[in-house]
């Protein structure tokens, strides 16, 4: 594994040719597939669901890092650690007992994951950092790809970082939205290890593998 992670977001391939694009990130040195789940409802959008997360499971042995975007995604968890995740990462906005979800998830025999919303202070995973293997920081509105990077986050990841880091845990600490050649520096620099990127990755002009490269060799 990698010290630094890189997590293509699948919602930006060309689904008509989707074994191809997943091996395609997978041989150039992806190290987490990530998957956008978004249910028309906590956000506008609708994309896939355990049937999608299963599919690709069959054709790559990359960690699955599944990002819900759902309402009540207590109701899920099960059929998304059946379909294959590896990772489950739910938002603070959509849990009313985030310590319960996480421990769900970690029975599953998932590392568990939270995040918030741009808006959501960074306060608000206060409770849950103890028990998390992973928090994810978001760098857009969630809902779709291809949004430009909100500088304003930088703050909130260096913030995570330092709670982190006094509760010296070793979760991943990741970003997701608009992350480019141009941000992700400046998301190391505050203290992310693990980068996800949608139209990075997969809307390169010489192709993924060209993509995965450029952001590689800024880590
Ligand atoms: C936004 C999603 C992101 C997004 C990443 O709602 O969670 O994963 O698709 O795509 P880019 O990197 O293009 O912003
Ligand atoms: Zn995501």
């Amino acid at each position: 594994m990698n010290q630094f992670i890189l997590a293509p977001s699948i919602i930006a391939s060309d689904f008509t040719h989707l074994a191809d694009e997943i091996t395609a990130v997978e041989s150039a040195g992806a190290d987490w597939l990530h998957m956008d789940i978004m249910d028309g409802h906590f956000v506008p959008t609708i994309t896939v669901g355990p049937l999608f997360v299963e599919a690709c499971k069959h054709v790559t042995k990359l960690p699955l890092d599944v990002h819900l975007m759902i309402s009540n995604p207590d109701q899920y968890l099960e059929a998304f650690a059946k379909a294959g995740a590896n990772n489950i990462t739910v938002h603070v906005e959509t849990c009313p007992d985030l310590p319960q979800t996480i421990q769900k998830i970690k029975s599953l025999g998932c590392n568990a994951g939270v995040t918030l919303n741009p808006a959501t202070p960074a306060s608000a995973l206060d409770l849950a950092l103890p028990l998390v293997d992973l928090v994810l920081v978001m760098s857009v509105k969630p809902g779709y790809s291809g949004q430009a990077f909100m500088p304003e986050m930088i703050g909130k990841v260096e913030e995570v970082r330092n709670k982190l880091n006094a509760l010296r845990s070793t979760a991943h600490l990741e970003v997701d939205g608009g992350i480019s050649k141009e941000t992700l520096p400046l998301m190391y620099k505050a203290g992310a290890n693990a980068f996800v990127a949608g139209n990075a990755v997969f809307k390169h002009p010489q192709g993924v593998g060209a993509g995965i490269r450029a952001l590689r060799e800024l880590l």
